[in-house]
């Protein structure tokens, strides 16, 4: 799959594309259904909400199969290789819950930030990608992006350990005030198997769901493999240490494991 020269200039100008339906229902059905599995699991890599709901299971791709195959799927790999110019390696893996009625708000924050202060990544050449589980909607704290807020460089953050569960460098009103002024919000929503990828600079938050629809996106963060993390100090399920180029599984893996597996594919 390759991406149109309109399709790399809007990425380049706004900070973030967005497929809709890249994925299949088929395809989708086994990631919810294993992702369902691994959050009732009791393991050091996936994190709950205050209130003990999920909120995060990192490093899925290398304890689940499905979630292996997506990591290497040529859907993703393909047109962030194609921005990068190079070969990629899995920097991070996470699915997100934002669970029903209690998943919590993610402060307004840039990825890379985290990533150059935690883990000593020298460049933004990581891409975020979010593959859609559910559906996302505008009610059930959909991702919001400010747009073009990518090209000012890593703003000043400070790290919020209190908020949520979760530790995260987070940006000062002011900033977002005048940045939002400049760019607007856009909640990008649409249907089971959607494809966001967004910049590592880019502006992003979510509010808490307080909706019976679950909301549960796949994160995966592609980093160009020159630009490896040089001083880690997360754990390594969280910030990955194996540098080894991602080779591309068939396009039609997930597909063919969705078959080995009536259950979610009815
Ligand atoms: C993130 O920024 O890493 C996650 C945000 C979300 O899932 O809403
Ligand atoms: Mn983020």
């Amino acid at each position: 799959m390759k991406l149109t020269d309109q399709q790399v200039a809007h990425f380049h100008r706004e900070g973030y594309l967005f497929l809709p339906e890249l994925f299949t229902p088929a395809e989708v059905a086994v990631l919810r259904e294993e992702a369902g599995r691994i959050y009732a699991e009791q393991r050091p890599e996936v994190w709950r909400e205050k209130s003990g709901a999920p909120r995060t299971a990192f490093a899925a791709h290398l304890y689940n199969e499905a979630f292996r195959l997506l990591a290497a799927h040529p859907r993703m790999i393909a047109p962030v290789e194609q921005i990068f110019g190079e070969k990629l390696y899995m920097h991070q893996f996470k699915i997100n819950a934002k669970s029903a009625f209690t998943g919590d708000v993610w402060q307004w924050h840039q990825d890379y930030g985290t990533w150059a202060r935690d883990d000593g990544m020298p460049e933004p050449r990581a891409m975020n990608i979010a593959v859609y589980l559910d559906e996302v909607m505008s009610i059930n704290g959909p991702l919001m992006l400010v747009p073009r807020s990518h090209t000012g460089g890593t703003l000043v953050a400070t790290h919020d350990l209190r908020t949520t569960s979760y530790p995260l460098w987070v940006l000062d009103e002011a900033t977002v005030t005048r940045l939002v002024e400049q760019g607007g919000i856009v909640t990008p929503t649409g249907k089971p198997g959607g494809l966001l990828m967004f910049h590592g600079n880019l502006v992003h938050g979510s509010a808490g769901n307080i909706t019976p629809y679950p909301r549960k996106i796949v994160y995966l963060t592609l980093n160009a493999v020159s630009n490896y993390i040089r001083t880690p100090t997360r754990p390594e399920f969280i910030a990955h240490r194996d540098f080894t180029p991602i080779e591309p599984v068939a396009d039609d893996a997930l597909i063919r494991y969705a078959r080995t597996y009536p259950a979610a594919a009815e």
